[in-house]
Formats: C-alpha cells, sequence, structure tokens
C-alpha cells in the first residue's frame, strides 16, 4: 500500500517507515526537521527506498505536493507534555491540531485513512492523581480491591473520564480526536486512534519531558546528571513501556485492515508487564551497566506530571489480536545496544555528558 507518514523523521515516524518499507509498502516521509535529531533519520529512510519531503504540516500546500496515499500515519507533533507552560502554546497548537487538520483535510481530498497517533495524556490530569495510590517501597500501587470507571490494577482504559484539564498538550490531541470523528461522520475519513503510553526503544532522543527511558539508559551508561522529579523526589512514579517495534507491528496491522478497526480509539501500551517505576529503572540501569549514578531528588511536581499511568491494553488486544511482544528485558538490551553502538554521534543530543 502507499504510505505517508508526516513526522517520518521522528523517533515513532521514522521507525514505523522503516518496518513498513522492509514489509513491501511503498512509504513517503513529510517532516520539518523541527525535533533535534530527526535529520539524523534522512540517510537511512532513503536507503529503504522512502521518500523525504521536507514539509511542515502546519502548511497546507507542503502536503499537497506530496502524491496521493492509501493511509496516513499522523505522527508530527511538538510531543512534549510541557510544551506551554511558561511560553507560548502556539508553536504546539499550529502542529498538533492544526496539523491535524490539514492532515485530515489531505485525507478528505484524496479519500484515504488515516490513523492517528494520540496520547494518554487525554486523561485528565487531576482525576489520575486522586486514584487511590498506595506508597510501596519502589513503586505507587493500587490495591486490587480498587477500582472505577476506566480504572483498576490493569490500568487505564479508554472509559476513563475525560472532564477536567490535561495539559495544553493533551488537549491538543483530545481536540484533534474530536477532529477526526467529525470528519468520519461528513466526510466518511476512516480514522484509527492509539491512545499510547510512554514508548521507547532505539532512535529514541531522551528529554525530560519526552524520552525519559532512554533519558535514563543514557544517563547510566555515560554517567550523566539524572534526577527524580517530583511527588516528593523517590522516583516512586510508575509507568508502562511500549516498544518502538511493538507499535509498528500495530499499525502495520491496522493499515491492512483498516475498514475492520475503522473508527476505533483505544489505549495502547506497554501494559502492566511492561510497568516501571523510575528508581525501579535505576536499579535495572545499574544492573546492566555496573554504573552506580547518584540520582538527585528534587520533591515539587511539575503542573502537569501525574504519578501513575498504565495502558490498559485489553480491548486492542481482544479486537486485533496483538499484544506487544517485547517486555522490559528487550527494551533494555536494544535501546542500551543502540546507546553504545551510536555513542559518539549520539552524546551531544542527550545533553547531560559529564565525560
Ligand atoms: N514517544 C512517546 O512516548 C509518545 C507517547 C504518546 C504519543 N506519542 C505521539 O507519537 C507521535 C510521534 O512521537 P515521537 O516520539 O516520534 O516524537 P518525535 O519528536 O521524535 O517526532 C515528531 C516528529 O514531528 C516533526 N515535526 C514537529 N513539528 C512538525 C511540523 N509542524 N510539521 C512536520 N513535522 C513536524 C519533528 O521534527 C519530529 O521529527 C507524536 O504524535 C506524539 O505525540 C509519542
Amino acid at each position: 500500500m502507499r504510505i505517508l507518514i508526516t513526522g517520518g523523521c521522528g523517533f515513532v515516524g521514522s521507525t514505523l517507515a522503516m518496518f513498513l518499507a522492509e514489509a513491501g509498502h511503498t512509504v513517503t516521509a513529510l517532516d520539518n526537521l523541527k525535533r533535534r535529531g530527526s535529520e539524523r533519520n534522512i540517510a537511512p529512510l532513503g536507503q529503504h527506498g522512502i521518500r523525504v519531503v521536507h514539509g511542515d504540516v502546519r502548511n497546507p500546500e507542503d502536503l499537497e505536493t506530496v502524491p496521493d496515499c492509501d493511509v496516513l500515519c499522523e505522527c508530527s507533533a511538538e510531543a512534549s507534555v510541557s510544551a506551554g507552560y511558561g511560553e507560548s502554546p502556539l508553536y504546539l497548537l499550529n502542529t498538533n491540531l492544526v496539523g491535524c487538520m490539514h492532515c485530515l483535510e489531505y485525507a478528505r481530498r484524496r479519500q484515504c485513512g488515516i490513523i492517528f497517533l494520540s496520547s494518554s495524556r487525554v486523561y485528565p490530569i487531576a482525576h489520575l492523581r486522586s486514584l487511590p495510590l498506595r506508597h510501596g517501597a519502589t513503586r505507587f500501587y493500587l490495591s486490587p480491591e480498587d477500582g472505577g470507571q476506566g480504572w483498576s490494577t490493569e490500568g487505564i482504559s479508554a472509559s476513563f473520564p475525560l472532564a477536567g484539564s490535561r495539559s495544553l498538550y493533551g488537549a491538543s490531541k483530545l481536540a484533534s480526536e474530536l477532529l477526526l470523528a467529525e470528519y468520519h461522520a461528513v466526510y466518511n475519513v476512516p480514522f484509527i486512534v492509539n491512545r499510547c503510553g510512554v514508548i521507547a526503544g532505539p532512535g529514541q532522543m531522551g528529554k525530560v519531558d519526552q524520552g525519559f527511558f532512554s533519558l535514563w539508559l543514557a544517563g547510566h551508561l555515560w554517567k550523566g546528571r539524572l534526577s527524580y522529579l517530583g511527588f516528593g523526589g523517590f522516583g516512586l512514579q510508575v509507568r508502562d513501556i511500549l516498544h518502538v517495534y511493538d507499535l509498528a507491528e500495530l499499525i502495520e496491522r491496522e493499515i491492512r485492515t483498516m475498514t475492520t478497526y475503522d473508527g476505533a480509539c483505544w489505549n495502547v501500551g506497554g501494559g502492566k508487564r511492561n510497568s516501571v517505576s523510575l528508581c525501579e529503572l535505576t536499579e535495572l540501569c545499574r544492573e546492566a551497566t555496573g554504573h552506580i549514578v547518584t540520582v538527585n531528588a528534587v520533591p515539587e511536581t511539575a503542573a502537569a506530571d501525574i504519578p501513575w499511568y498504565i495502558s490498559d491494553n485489553t480491548e486492542v488486544e481482544a479486537r486485533t489480536g496483538w499484544r506487544p511482544a517485547r517486555g522490559l528485558p528487550a527494551l533494555l538490551e536494544d535501546t542500551f545496544a543502540w546507546l553504545k553502538r551510536e555513542e559518539q554521534t549520539l552524546k551531544s543530543f542527550f545533553g547531560f555528558f559529564e565525560g
């Protein structure tokens, strides 16, 4: 099939593009190269026979130059949850929301489907913070008897209530989802929404506010500066981690069977099995590298931070038969291997190298 990937030079977009090209699809990647490091992917994409278009989703005319496709995967974004705090939100909103609208216009005019990379951040911060979390020795956790609408020890499902503030990033994703549903209803544009938790793996340029998993691994490997940020500064906050190769396999399945899942909106993540707290991740990194890095404690919690998020994959697994095949050991092994292989060129991207 002919696939257009917007944000096709980013972490997810480039991995997906190469995976789809290897599976025999014809792929075009469009990216404005805003994210530092995305330019590193141009050559590998070209080697996979992927056409790379330097373009911006904020400009509809940039999409006009792209050939027709059967499915557009919208992976472009300002993907930081802290974007807009203490700064203008305009780049975030113009890229994530207006950009998505331009992708929808492309899909309407060219009559193609659209697969949207949404986020667990559509769920409201206050409600997530109000879950009755217990303090374990190494992580926050829920008791097996606890549960409510859209949440249980399995994680958060798509029926979690949506009322409340969710960060500007989360709002840009939810507003885009609403537009997708309208283009579907009014113009028959097929769509699938994947509300992703944390995605990680080789190729991710780690930052505190985006890509903490690779940041943590690189921090241990190269003895960088790391901090437990928020919730008292103990590192008890929990996330589930999805290997980017598992996500690529799901999206390929969605592309092939778009009509079956048309209109779906589900949570997608590593799930309970792949959940880890920051201080547990520290231990795993110490075992893997033999390096003991002092992690600073910053007790104050940032406005958009949440203490616990695990994706409940029940719906996507039941309907598609997909489930994440790669656990935490594979995530660590693959990401460490990439960091070691490209150490010389990667170090400057992580910003904390201390020699
Ligand atoms: N990585 C995660 O943990 C995660 C979790 C949930 C959802 N997501 C979503 O998945 C998608 C991919 O995220 P990622 O981790 O690959 O991020 P990324 O920053 O690595 O990739 C995003 C790409 O979009 C490009 N881009 C930014 N603004 C653009 C614009 N105006 N026009 C064209 N291209 C533009 C960037 O240059 C970059 O290459 C995003 O929509 C993100 O919100 C990511």
